[in-house]
C-alpha cells in the first residue's frame, strides 16, 4: 500500500492522558506548523492564527487564566478541580492553539474561511502523528473563554478557537476506535434515480 495512504488510513489520535510533558524540539514544531499552514485557503486570506504554548507559559496560563476563568464558571470549584486547571496545559510538551479568524470579504464566504481553519488543525494533527508524536485535537471548556482568546492574541469580534492541538512524546499505541464505515455515509449519485 502507498505509505501515505497507509498512514492516513491507520492514523489515530493519542488521548492527552497518554502524552508526556517533555519539550518538543523547535525544529519538529516548525515542521508541524509548516505542514499545518499548507492548506487550501481560498484567496490566500490565511484566516487562522496559531499560538504556541510551551515551556513555562503552560504553567503561567493555567494559573493566571484558566483557574480564574474556571472559578468564574464554577464558583464552588473544589481544590482538586482547581489543581486540574492549573496543570491543564502541562499535560503535553507543546500545545498549538488555533484561532479561526473570519474577516469580511466581498467574494469569499465566512464558511470557507472556517473550513480552511479546520483543515489546518487536521494537518497539524497529521504532521505531529507522522513525526511519531502522540497528538489530540480538543476544544474543551476554555475554547469559549474570551479572556484566554484575548491573551492568545485573538479578538472575540472576529476570532474563535478552532481547537488546541496537544502534542507530546508517548509510550502507548492507541487501539482502534469504532469507525464510521463508508457504506453508511457514501452513495453514488445516479442521474436516473
Ligand atoms: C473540533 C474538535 C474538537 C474536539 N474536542 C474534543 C474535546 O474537547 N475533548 C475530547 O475528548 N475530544 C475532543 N475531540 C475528539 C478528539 O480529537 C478525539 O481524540 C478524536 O475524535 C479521535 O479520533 P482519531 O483517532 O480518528 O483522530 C474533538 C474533535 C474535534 C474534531
Amino acid at each position: 500500500m502507498n505509505p501515505i495512504v497507509k498512514f492516513l488510513k491507520e492514523r489515530r489520535s493519542v488521548a492527552i492522558r497518554n502524552l508526556l510533558p517533555d519539550p518538543i524540539p523547535s525544529t519538529d514544531l516548525q515542521e508541524i506548523i509548516n505542514c499545518g499552514i499548507r492548506v487550501p485557503d481560498h484567496g490566500i486570506l490565511a484566516p487562522w492564527r496559531i499560538k504556541i504554548i510551551q515551556g513555562e507559559a503552560r504553567r503561567y496560563l493555567g494559573e493566571n487564566i484558566l483557574v480564574p476563568e474556571f472559578i468564574k464558571k464554577q464558583a464552588n470549584a473544589s481544590e482538586k478541580m482547581i489543581e486540574v486547571e492549573k496543570n491543564r496545559f502541562l499535560r503535553a510538551g507543546a500545545i498549538l492553539s488555533v484561532i479561526s479568524r473570519v474577516l469580511p470579504h466581498p467574494k469569499i464566504p465566512e464558511w470557507e474561511m472556517q473550513l480552511s481553519c479546520g483543515a489546518l488543525c487536521q494537518n497539524l494533527l497529521n504532521a505531529s502523528l507522522a513525526l511519531g508524536y502522540g497528538a489530540q485535537w480538543v476544544t474543551e471548556w476554555y475554547s469559549e473563554s474570551k479572556e484566554l482568546l484575548q491573551t492568545l492574541g485573538g479578538d472575540h469580534k472576529t476570532d474563535r478557537f478552532a481547537g488546541f492541538i496537544y502534542i507530546g512524546k508517548t509510550q502507548t499505541t492507541p487501539i482502534e476506535r469504532r469507525r464510521v464505515v463508508a457504506e453508511d455515509v457514501v452513495e453514488k449519485y445516479n442521474s436516473t434515480d
